[in-house]
């Protein structure tokens, strides 16, 4: 099928090449043309493990192409899908400036009967007002929901073996419910794993379903919080909660706050759209008032429990920038507010990542120090706080931190290395509601 995919980040990237993957036809479009001329060029502008090479090899077999020229691309198309960013607006509603060009070049540019496809995270009631901006089109519009919930790190296994595939048609939509089918196949072929369901239903199950996640958190670090006050542990906790299958052990991990492009924003996304009904999603709202403390936690603790709460000239080194591991997506991640805190109280910051350190280069230029080597970022450091917790820094050499250290102090924003007996070894070992040793 020809495909084109409007947006190439995150999840038009990894959906495009995908789709070429499986045999399609697919042009990946986006108006950021320096984005467009680098993938043409063979640079994909994001890191995502395996994609590099999916995106090569599709494109060395002719099935994935890349352009800026959204309407010409549009104009060539079967099936359109929108992956375009739907970003928070100040009053926390979703800003859908973006969906609404697209719908609006569909309208104009479709040459022939097309299916459109909501693939970006959009609130209840926009498949219905993306039908209302393409009724005029020459040509007949489908417009369906399918949000995306792949994660970023594992991007491309979420895409070809997915939990599910929740398509937003209309019962009596047989053009686009063929589409659709044919489009999952490839990866429904062991088990049929679309949930068929109208599109309001669609646009809310992504709402619902990251708000759920993000809530696991939240609680799980207010439960941290109380751990830390009375003496429990919350990796003792966690592993004697989830092994309930009720619950099941998935998303209840203590931290320094969720963070990325999606829980943040969809969550207040939802708040709103609730609000807008005259409903007030109490729990949703909670979740996310938790998480903004949450991710002040470890400024916080730096600064009362171990620096009397002056961290001026204090060398500061961070370990982990992207807001997860197996990604270099730093957007809303806890180690950015970490950084704000730590500048404006006038420390030093110097950092490792595996793969997001171009990206803080981008906001922070020379104001924050960034190292390839992750010991050299440690060197001379007051403190190394952690707070992505990539495999490479699950064992580092300990005692060769603590030569490199002014001060052996080390903040686990993740408990990865609680239970490591560090205290034995010298070190000041502070975690997330987690006693440690
Ligand atoms: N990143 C994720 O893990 C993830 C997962 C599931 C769903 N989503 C949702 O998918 C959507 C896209 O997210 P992302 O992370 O890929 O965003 P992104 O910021 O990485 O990419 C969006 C792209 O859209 C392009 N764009 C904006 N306006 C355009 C227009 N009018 N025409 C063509 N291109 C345009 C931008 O230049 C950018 O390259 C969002 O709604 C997001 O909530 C994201």
């Amino acid at each position: 099928m020809k495909i084109c995919m409007v947006g190439s980040g995150y999840v038009g990237l990894v959906s495009g090449a995908c789709f070429a993957e499986t045999g399609n036809d697919v042009v990946c479009a986006d108006i950021n043309e320096e984005k467009i001329a680098s993938l043409k060029d063979g640079k994909v502008p994001i890191y995502e493990p395996g994609l590099e090479a999916m995106i090569a090899k599709n494109v060395e077999a002719n099935r994935l192409g890349f352009t800026s020229d959204v309407a010409n691309a549009i104009a060539d198309a079967q099936v359109v899908f929108v992956a375009v960013g739907t970003p928070p607006r100040a009053d926390g509603g979703a800003d859908l400036r973006a969906v609404d060009k697209v719908a609006e070049m569909v309208a104009e540019h479709a040459a022939s009967e097309v299916v459109l496809v909501l693939k970006s995270t959009v609130p209840v009631g926009t498949n219905a007002r993306v039908r209302r901006i393409t009724a005029e089109s020459a040509h007949r519009i489908h417009v369906v929901s399918n949000p995306e919930f792949l994660k970023e790190g594992d991007a491309i296994s979420d895409f070809m073996t997915p939990d599910r595939i929740v398509v937003g048609a209309d019962d009596d939509d047989a053009f686009a419910r063929d589409v659709m089918k044919r489009l999952y196949h490839p990866v429904t072929l062991h088990q049929d794993r679309i949930i068929w369901m109208g599109p309001a239903s669609a646009e809310l199950t992504k709402y619902v379903a990251n708000t759920m996640l993000a809530m696991r958190i939240s609680f799980m670090n207010e439960v941290a919080s109380l751990c830390e006050k009375v003496g429990a542990d919350a990796h003792d906790v966690r592993r004697g909660v989830g092994t309930d299958k009720r619950i099941g052990a998935k998303f209840l991990y203590a931290g320094p706050g969720y963070g990325g492009s999606c829980f943040p924003k969809d969550i207040k996304a939802l708040v709103y759209v609730a609000q807008e009904q005259g409903l007030e999603l109490e729990l949703a709202s909670a979740t996310d008032r938790v998480n903004a403390r949450q991710k002040g936690v470890l400024a916080r603790k730096l600064k009362r429990n171990h620096f009397v709460d002056d961290l001026r000239g204090k060398r500061i080194c961070i370990w982990g920038l992207a807001f997860k591991p197996r990604t270099d997506d730093v957007r809303e991640g806890p180690a950015l507010q970490l950084i704000e805190v730590l500048l404006a109280e006038g420390a030093e910051v110097r950092a490792h990542d595996p793969e997001a350190m171009e990206n803080v280069r981008a906001i922070y230029q020379d104001r924050v120090a960034l190292f390839d080597d992750a010991y050299e970022a440690a060197r001379d450091a007051d403190a190394l706080v952690l707070v992505t917790e990539w495999r490479q820094y699950q064992n580092p050499d300990f005692s060769r931190l603590k030569q490199l250290m002014n001060r052996p102090l080390l903040l686990d924003g993740r408990n990865i290395w609680s239970g490591y007996g560090l205290r034995e070894q010298g070190f000041t070992y502070d975690g997330i509601g987690v006693i440690g040793s």
